[in-house]
């Protein structure tokens, strides 16, 4: 995720990009950079890594740059670490191209490989480079106009981008294409507008046009004319935008949570896009192989808080699937325990920050006793990242709520690839089962969506419950995991006291606490477990609680138990956790909600912890 702004019109174009980067800085804040131009003379291109303070200084704030026509980006890297290098706008050789993307081309190695067998060399680590550098080789190629060379670009490009581009040749227009990442254009009498979400320009419009999935634009100084992939015309119907700047903020979402609620599907695509190439798991630049796959005889997976939830579900796959031991450690544990480690073993760090300073002094305790680490991590260049041995990142973006939701769900993705290779690699799982797991990972998003579709239900549950006082998650195996983390989400946003239990643990001492209408929700997505935590549903009940019921859809049974019952669909139940946690997530917004909290801040808590 990253933020994209384009102008082009009568006024002076940088003071207008900071400013509309500045209400983007929320989509990444790693580093940003400018391109300018006025008229025909070269384009002027200013980088900085660091928050979009430090662009603003460098250019005096926009004043040092004249021209008024531009592009801008505020950056949350995904290839490469955030540096100046690897800012965007991005530029060909000769500058013929400048350009800002958003979203990550998932093919960029192949088309890396092809442009340098025609010469074409790389300075930075990015995929928007190659991107750019493509447009400009079918420019070069064929001698036509900007929008077939975007075209022919876009044709050979998998994966998800919005791109913003300017031309050497072509001073007084900008160009637009996206599929998959958002992209907005506003018009005014003498400006066009680009911009990756609405609050960058509300200031100027509300009339905005929505560019089409595969759709191309060109912005003329107050004119916005648009093509599809076949390079036709195609016409756009302008809407208008009725929130307010702090709403736009958010879009249109009352809370960031939510929002990044919302957000899962894509970023659990993403995070799927980066991991599987033609139905196979890749390795990517994380430099882990089959061979240490083979060698490895223990997995630590080692994490705080919703990440090490992310580590109890991925011991029930790693195990079930790859028959390998996982042991799975909080890391302010780890750390004081004096562990008892192997040459040959794999201690996994998952952190959405990667600057939790328990789980980095977890890394180190590790690295220094010469065991191999691997990190699964969200920020691009954090000290996990740039210490651990091998990184996988998730692609969830920044996060802003405090409360986790999509960077534990990309977390979850990460895990069960790694799982699946593991299981392969090591001989316990055939061919057929390795290509039906992936395929069946690619369900996920969609599944995510039919999940969400189905919220007010929720709400409405929520709303009854608000006054709560006491709350059970119970479940079994895989369920247990969920729970936990459905038990957090709640104590953390709504100031409800929740316990997650194994559900088998409950009468050796729980119990005691379930009376008239303590609330218990019980998560029974594990077929072979149904009935077992239907069992301990029916105990609690019989002592006055009243019944939530997770399960999927078909196990219609647990209506006879449960008050209230949620489905999700159906997948295969290592993957449950990524929708069942759905539910829980909206059950501890929506109460957090009922009860008046500040949901994206919550009291004594902060989005990443560098103390011990
Ligand atoms: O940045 P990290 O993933 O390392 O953070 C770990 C925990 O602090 C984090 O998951 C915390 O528990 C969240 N607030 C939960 O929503």
């Amino acid at each position: 995720m990253c933020g994209i702004v384009g102008y082009n019109g009568t006024m002076q174009a940088a003071p207008i990009l900071l400013e509309g980067l500045e209400k983007l800085e929320y989509r990444g804040y790693d580093s940003s950079g400018l391109a300018i131009r006025d008229g025909a003379k070269d384009i002027e291109i200013v980088k900085a890594k660091g928050r979009l303070r430090v662009l603003a200084e460098k250019t005096d704030e926009g004043m040092a740059l004249a021209g008024n026509c531009g592009i801008g980006h505020t950056r949350w890297a995904t290839h490469g670490e955030p540096s100046e290098t690897n800012a965007h706008p991005h530029v060909s050789e000769d500058r013929n191209v400048v350009g800002v993307h958003n979203g990550i081309i998932e093919n960029y190695q192949e088309l890396k490989e092809k442009l340098q067998r025609h010469d074409y060399t790389f300075y930075s680590e990015t995929d928007t480079e190659i991107a750019i550098k493509l447009i400009d080789y079918y420019m070069k190629k064929y001698r036509e106009g900007p929008v077939d060379s975007i075209a022919r670009a876009m044709t050979r490009i998998r994966g998800s981008y919005a791109l913003v581009v300017m031309f050497k040749d072509y001073p007084d227009e900008i160009y637009c294409a996206r599929k998959d990442s958002p992209l907005i254009v506003g018009v005014t009498e003498d400006a066009s507008f680009a911009a990756s979400d609405v609050p960058a320009i509300l200031k100027y419009t509300r009339n905005v046009y929505y560019i089409g999935n595969q759709q191309i634009a060109r912005l003329g100084k107050g004119t916005a004319e648009f093509f599809d992939i076949d390079r036709e015309a195609v016409e756009i119907e302008p809407s208008e935008i009725k929130w307010d700047a702090e709403a736009a903020e958010k879009g249109g979402f009352e809370h960031f949570m939510i929002k990044e609620i919302h957000e899962q599907p894509a970023a659990v695509r993403d995070t799927i896009g980066s991991l599987v190439q033609d139905g196979k798991i890749v390795y990517g630049e994380s430099g882990l192989t089959d061979e240490i796959i083979r060698n490895t005889s223990e997995i630590l997976i080692v994490a705080c808080g919703s990440a090490y939830h992310v580590g109890l579900a991925a011991q029930y796959v790693f195990e079930g699937l790859a028959r390998i031991p996982v042991r799975v450690e909080l890391a302010s544990e780890f750390r004081y325990r004096n562990p008892i480690l192997n040459q040959n073993d794999l201690v996994v760090v998952i952190s959405q920050s990667g600057e939790t300073a328990d789980s980095l002094a977890a890394l180190r305790l590790a690295k220094e006793s010469g065991i191999r680490t691997l990190g699964i991590i969200n920020v691009v260049g954090s000290s996990i990242a740039r210490e651990a041995d091998h990184v996988f990142y998730t692609l969830a973006g920044p996060e802003i709520a405090v409360a986790t939701t999509k960077a534990y769900s990309a977390q979850l993705i990460v895990a069960y690839a790694l799982a699946i290779q593991y299981a392969y690699v090591r001989g316990q799982i055939d061919e057929d089962r390795y290509t039906a797991m992936i395929a069946e990972i690619q369900t996920l998003p969609a599944k995510m969506e039919r999940v969400l579709d189905d919220k007010e239900r929720i709400q409405w549950f929520a709303a009854k419950y608000s006054n709560a006082k006491d709350m059970f998650f119970i479940g079994r195996g895989i369920d247990y995991a969920i729970s936990m983390e459905g038990s957090l989400k709640m104590k953390e946003i709504s100031y409800v006291h929740s316990e997650a239990y194994a559900a088998g643990e409950l009468k050796h001492g729980t119990i005691s606490l379930v009376e008239n209408g303590t609330l218990v929700v019980g998560v029974c997505t594990q077929n072979r477990l149904f009935e077992k935590t239907r069992s301990n549903m029916v105990e609690v009940k019989s002592r006055g609680a009243y019944l939530m019921g997770l399960t999927s859809y078909g196990n219609y049974s647990i209506e006879d138990t449960a008050d209230f019952t949620v489905y999700v669909p159906k997948t295969d139940e290592y993957f449950m956790t990524s929708l069942a946690i759905i539910p829980l997530q909206l059950l501890g917004y929506y109460l957090s909600v009922a009860r008046g909290l500040n949901v994206d801040k919550p009291r004594n808590l902060a989005k990443s912890v560098t103390v011990e």
